[in-house]
């Protein structure tokens, strides 16, 4: 069992501005980005997935495909789908 609470693809949805925080998920994971978008090296691009999946994005980028930035990623989780 996880520790995470489950949230729903419209929850995940409803937070894709930086007023309404910004979430996305990965791997069945939820992550609130929301502090992390100041602080992305890539910029304002990391709005595209707001309110919905990395994958996508990250198969185009994979400068994301390194341990430390799953590492980053994991410290932003809040929890699964
Ligand atoms: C670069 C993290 C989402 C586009 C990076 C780097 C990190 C990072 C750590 C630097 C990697 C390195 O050089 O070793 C993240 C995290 C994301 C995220 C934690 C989601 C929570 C996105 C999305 C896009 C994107 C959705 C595109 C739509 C880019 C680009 C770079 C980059 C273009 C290269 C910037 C450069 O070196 O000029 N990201 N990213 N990122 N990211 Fe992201």
């Amino acid at each position: 069992t996880s520790a995470f609470p489950i949230f729903s693809q419209e929850e995940v949805t409803s937070h894709r501005s930086l007023e309404d925080g910004v979430w996305v998920t990965y791997k069945g994971g939820v992550y609130d980005i929301t502090e992390f978008v100041a602080m992305h090296p890539g910029g304002d691009k990391i709005l595209l997935a707001a309110g919905g999946a990395l994958e996508p994005f990250w198969a185009l980028y994979a400068v994301h495909n390194q341990e430390h930035v799953l590492k980053m990623l994991s410290e932003y989780k809040v929890g699964e789908l």
